[in-house]
């Protein structure tokens, strides 16, 4: 019933951007995306030079200092960052006061909630401190997740492996039992640590849009990215993997075919959506959700029943590229397609799909918050808004109301 137009003349100069669809609340050199060409560069090398020939840390030291590291560099960061993996044994004692079989991720952004009281280099913001909180939230961050899983499943934690990459210790921190020697599998091993470069940043996307505002108060880094995870969490953002393996498990299992679901998203009687497509920056094939499907082949063969939901999700998205509906709305998987078929086949379960982005984004997270403090000009987030309630009236005592 309000005349937003009206609104508007009487707020000054405040524009009404529902969503911030128009709005660039900063100016950021990390992440550059040209959503009509599928385009996605860190610190501008293209997306798909890094899947194929980076590894998660390397390209989270691009993503955190700008250039790619030499080899030196690169040792010195990984030694850093392993030296910290180990938690205080009482933040440990932490994961044992919550309920057996809780969502891992509120878990976690509690752990980093406590963690930051355990570490020294929460105050201040000169480099040297905000060096160290970077290497222990890297560090500390799969720690923290896998204990959060083996939580959610009621098994004990185990100690970080320094002699392991950083992949795969949090593969055996999480899947790795006390009495049994944990199998790597390369293919497993090397299609994470890609899965984790694709999420590694996504400029203001609304997880790192709420690090950069909590942070522009002046907040420290954990208490920030422990903001970011609770935002990641809901399901039109870090949630949209889990719903796609429902809907295509709901397909196999109530034995819809694909032309039939396809006609039920199209006819729009209620609010069927074909998940894992459409993006409000890409208005073409996702990049990151290209470079998946390439991992999804090999990966989806080793488990059974996998196979069945990928040959769906092939006609879908199939069905759906020939459609259009679709090809009129630029409607083309993103990211979110291909990554919970993958992430169940390597054996975690739908609740651990939001974990496992938050840790591919941290490095993200890390440097748009540094990229923040380090910006003389930046000031506190504060959005203005069009008020739409009562005009000024008398109180009215209790008995009269
Ligand atoms: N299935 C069917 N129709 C769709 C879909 C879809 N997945 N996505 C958009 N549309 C339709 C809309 O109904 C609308 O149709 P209309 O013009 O007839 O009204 C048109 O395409 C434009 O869509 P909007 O919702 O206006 O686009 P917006 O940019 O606001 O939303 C979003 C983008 C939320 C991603 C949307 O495409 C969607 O809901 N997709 C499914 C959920 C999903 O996969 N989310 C993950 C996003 S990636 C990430 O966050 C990591």
């Amino acid at each position: 019933g309000y005349d937003i137009g009206k609104l508007l003349a009487t707020t000054g100069d405040t524009t009404y951007d529902n969503g911030f669809a128009n709005t660039a609340v900063c100016k950021s050199a990390i992440t550059y995306i040209d959503g009509d060409a599928g385009v996605l560069q860190y610190r501008g090398y293209p997306i798909e030079q890094l899947a194929e020939k980076s590894t998660f840390l390397e390209t989270s030291y691009l993503v955190l200092y700008g250039e790619l590291p030499t080899q030196t560099e690169l040792d010195e960061f990984t030694q850093k960052i392993s030296r910290h993996m180990v938690i205080d044994e009482r933040l440990r004692e932490l994961f044992r006061i919550f309920p057996r079989r809780s969502h891992p991720m509120p878990v976690l952004s509690a752990a980093i909630t406590a963690l930051s009281t355990f570490s020294t280099d929460t105050i201040g913001f000169d480099a040297e401190r905000v060096d160290a909180a970077t290497h222990r939230l890297m560090a500390k961050l799969p720690t923290l997740a896998a204990y959060s899983f083996k939580n959610s499943l009621g098994s004990p934690t185990l100690w970080p492996d320094y002699s392991l990459s950083y992949i795969e210790n949090f593969l055996r921190m999480s899947f790795g039992t006390v009495t049994e020697q944990y199998e790597f599998d390369d293919e497993v091993t090397r299609a994470l640590d890609v899965l984790l470069i694709l999420h590694a940043d996504h400029e203001q996307n609304c997880s790192t849009s709420t690090v950069r505002l909590v942070g522009s108060s002046q907040a420290n880094l954990y208490a920030s990215v422990s903001a970011g995870v609770h935002a990641l969490s809901g399901p039109l953002h870090g949630g949209a993997n889990q719903a796609v393996l429902e809907m295509l498990a709901s397909i196999r299992d109530d034995g819809i075919s694909v032309a039939d679901y396809m006609g039920r998203v199209k006819d729009k009687k209620d609010t069927t959506k074909l998940m894992g497509f459409g993006h409000r920056i890409y208005k073409n094939y996702d990049p990151r959700a290209a470079i998946i499907k390439k991992h999804a082949d090999s990966i989806l063969g080793k488990r059974e029943g996998s196979d069945q939901l990928l040959d769906i999700a092939l006609e879908l998205e199939e069905a759906a590229l020939n459609d259009d509906y679709f090809v009129e709305r630029k409607l083309y998987p993103n990211v979110d397609f291909y990554t919970g078929l993958i992430y169940q086949a390597m054996g975690f379960p739908v609740d651990m799909f939001t974990v496992l982005f938050a840790l591919g984004r941290l490095p993200g997270w890390i440097a748009q918050w540094r990229e923040m403090v380090n910006d003389p000009t930046n000031k506190i987030g504060r959005p203005r808004q069009i008020y739409v309630g009562e005009t000024e009236r008398a109180y009215v005592p209790m008995d009269r109301r």
